[in-house]
C-alpha cells in the first residue's frame, strides 16, 4: 500500500493512529536535537532510579520529573504497591538493584488515588479486591488516626501518604534491599506523593542504606 501524505492521513486518522503519528514526529525531533540520541540508548541503559508508581494515566513518571528515556527504570501497578508475593515487582526490583545498580528507589503515590479510595470503601470490585486488601491492611494498622480525621478527603489523603510510607518499608523488608545495603551501601529509598491538582511532588519519607527496621523483618545471614 502506498504511503499517504501526512496532511491527508491526518484527516482520516483513527484515534490510535495519532499515537503512531506523534511517535514519528517525536523520533524525528529527537534526532534533529541530538543525532546520537537513539544509537546511544540502543545498546545500553544506565538509569540511576527505579520508580514504583501508580498505573494512573495522570502520573507519567518521565514527564513529571523532566527525565528522558534511559533515566528511570519503571514499575507501575494500582496504588504503587510493594507486595512481597508479586513476582513482577520482585523481578523488576531485583534487576534494578542487582544488575542496573540503581542509586535510588522511589515509591511515588498520588493524591486522589482511585485504588486507595476503593480500598477505603466497602464495595466489592471483583478480582481487584485481592490487590486492594493490601491497602486495607494499612488502613487497619492506622485505624485510630483515621477516625480522628473528620473530613473524608483529608482521610483519603492521609491514607495515600501512609500507604506510600508502608510500601517504602516493604522495600526495606525484602532480602533484595537488605543484601544490597550490606554489599554496596545502596540504594536510597524514597517515598513521594504527587499532587494531581498542582503537579507538585511532595517528598514524605527517606531511608538511607543501612537504616534499621523492625528486627522482626531483618535478615541476619545475608
Ligand atoms: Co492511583
Amino acid at each position: 500500500m502506498k504511503k499517504q501524505k501526512t496532511n491527508k492521513s491526518t484527516t482520516y486518522m483513527k484515534p490510535y493512529e495519532k499515537l503512531l503519528e506523534s511517535n514519528k514526529n517525536w523520533a524525528t525531533t529527537k534526532v534533529k536535537e541530538d543525532p546520537e540520541f537513539f544509537s546511544r540508548l540502543a545498546n545500553v541503559q544506565t538509569p540511576e532510579y527505579l520508580w514504583i508508581g501508580c498505573s494512573d494515566s495522570r502520573v507519567p513518571p518521565n514527564e513529571i520529573t523532566g527525565t528522558s528515556p534511559g533515566e528511570i527504570f519503571i514499575h507501575r501497578n494500582i496504588a504503587n504497591m510493594v507486595v512481597h508475593t508479586d513476582l513482577n515487582m520482585l523481578s523488576v526490583l531485583h534487576y534494578a538493584v542487582n544488575v542496573l545498580k540503581v542509586k535510588h528507589v522511589i515509591v511515588c503515590g498520588h493524591y486522589g488515588c482511585g485504588g486507595v479510595k476503593a480500598a477505603m470503601s466497602q464495595n466489592s470490585f471483583g478480582i481487584i479486591n485481592k490487590w486492594l486488601r493490601n491497602i486495607k491492611d494499612v488502613y487497619r494498622i492506622h485505624r485510630e488516626e483515621f477516625y480522628s480525621i473528620a473530613e473524608e478527603s483529608k482521610r483519603v489523603d492521609r491514607l495515600i501518604e501512609l500507604n506510600v510510607m508502608e510500601q517504602v518499608m516493604n522495600l526495606a523488608k525484602t532480602s533484595i534491599i537488605q543484601e544490597a545495603w550490606k554489599d554496596r551501601q545502596g540504594p536510597h529509598l524514597h517515598g513521594w506523593v504527587y499532587g494531581l491538582a498542582d503537579g507538585i511532588i511532595k517528598p514524605i519519607m527517606e531511608m538511607e542504606p543501612g537504616s534499621r527496621i523492625d528486627p522482626i523483618y531483618e535478615f541476619d545471614n545475608l
